[in-house]
């Protein structure tokens, strides 16, 4: 077809403006960090990428031969179950019965989502509104937020540095806002600042939950990476727990699995059925085969995440080693795949972290996260993701030492204990 031609017009150039939902979602503070980390890379620069957690080591082999398999296979092809196939739900029924004690009926109290992200964000839809509140912890994940602001809920962020004071700040919230809080995001191992709880954290929480008449969610995305022995708990062993909330969990983490989308929603039947809905209106399932391989990865694959937890631990000592020599104040975590640190002087009180991750970028070679990127409250740290192998570690550390100078005497302490 011929092109039409140019008719020059008086009219105003056409316009599209998305909706508030997407206008008041702030910039994207990475992006920065990204667009430097792309043309030094396309420069040739060899970048050292601590930016993301990411997880850069494979599943297990039989995994993958299991997905080969089960794609090979023409029934697995169609649109699958919203909600995930049973013999998935069944399995991380099984999975939480074995390691957290917590029985769960796979038909009402479990549902498969696109990865834990897709599903945290798509809960918040189903429970949030104009006019609600959720409190969320402080430095957050940013998720955590803009799936309450999407879902044109209000957002409080609390520090969640100690847990006792979170929760007294969730009470006094409660006692203070009207109309109360719906909603308390809870994420243990914490992103970004590794903070970890025990079993009688979550005991309050739903014995606040049911004292002012909030919904809990709680993020266990870090459920299966964790060191020196700490096993973090599950909010849904908790007695009570599921009257009052429901707990993410996800394979991307733990079993390397990042970009099979695989995650799971687990506990409070209602608030699985409203995800439901909504997720029955928005996808179609997982591709089937994903669900078939996540079904053995979790039956078979227990000593491989627990040997990932090592990897992650022995380069947990090593940066903490190499920074705490540098002058870095951080602490050892205890679980998850970071470490956030607290940048030395003169550089802490004159940069902001994301002039500070820049001048890394720019002059060590090493991409970070901007505490900022995680809210005011995470201001003068970066996060750095245990994702490149030991060597590259050193590296990093070797780089980033150039940058912020060598202090001789510090950093001998011994960490993990
Ligand atoms: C706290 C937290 N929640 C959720 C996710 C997303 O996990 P998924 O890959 O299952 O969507 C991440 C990933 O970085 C995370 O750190």
């Amino acid at each position: 077809m011929p092109n039409s031609p140019q008719i020059p017009s008086s009219e105003p150039p056409f316009q599209v403006q998305p909706a508030q939902r997407v206008t008041r979602l702030p910039p994207y503070l990475f992006g920065r960090i990204n667009a430097l980390l792309y043309n030094k890379r396309r420069a040739g620069d060899d970048m050292i990428d601590l930016g993301m957690g990411n997880p850069s080591d494979p599943p297990e082999d039989f995994v993958i031969d299991k997905l080969a398999e089960a794609a090979r296979d023409p029934r697995n092809h169609g649109y699958s179950k919203s909600s995930g196939i049973i013999n998935l739900r069944r399995e991380v029924c099984s999975k939480y019965f074995k390691r957290f004690g917590v029985r769960l009926d796979p038909d009402e109290e479990v549902i498969v989502c696109l990865g834990s992200k897709e599903g945290f964000s798509h809960m918040c839809l189903a429970m949030m509104g104009p006019g609600d509140t959720a409190i969320v912890p402080a430095p957050y994940f940013p998720i955590h937020v803009y799936s309450v602001a999407l879902a044109s809920g209000n957002v409080i962020a609390l520090e969640v540095g100690d847990g006792d004071k979170f929760l007294a700040n969730v009470a006094y919230t409660c006692e203070h806002l009207y109309p109360r809080p719906k909603l308390v995001i809870l994420n243990y191992p914490h992103n970004p600042s590794t903070v970890c709880v025990e079993q009688p954290f979550y005991d309050e929480v739903v014995r606040l939950a049911k004292q002012y008449g909030f919904l809990v969610i709680s993020d266990f995305a870090y459920a299966d990476v964790a060191f020196d022995g700490y096993r973090p708990p599950s909010f849904l062993a908790s007695p009570g727990a599921i009257d009052v909330g429901v707990e993410f969990t996800t394979m991307s983490k733990g079993y390397n699995m990042a970009g099979w989308r695989v995650g799971f929603c687990c506990g409070n039947a209602e608030m699985v059925r409203a995800l439901g809905i909504i997720k029955g209106y928005y996808d179609y399932g997982l591709f089937q085969a994903i669900q078939i391989a996540a079904i053995v990865a979790l039956r078979h694959t227990d000593a491989a995440v627990e040997a990932q937890s090592r990897l992650y631990q022995a380069r947990r000592d090593l940066l903490l080693d190499g920074l705490r020599k540098q002058g870095w104040q951080v602490e050892a975590p205890r679980a998850g795949m970071f470490c956030w640190a607290k940048y030395p002087e003169p550089f802490a009180s004159t940069m902001t972290s994301l002039d500070f991750s820049m001048k890394l970028l720019e002059e060590a070679n090493v991409a970070v996260s901007p505490g900022s990127g995680f809210g005011p409250a995470g201001e003068g740290f970066v996060r750095m993701a245990l994702v490149e192998n030991e060597n590259r570690l050193r590296q990093a550390v070797r780089q980033m030492g150039r940058v912020v100078g060598e202090k001789s005497g510090k950093g001998s302490e011994k960490v993990g204990a």
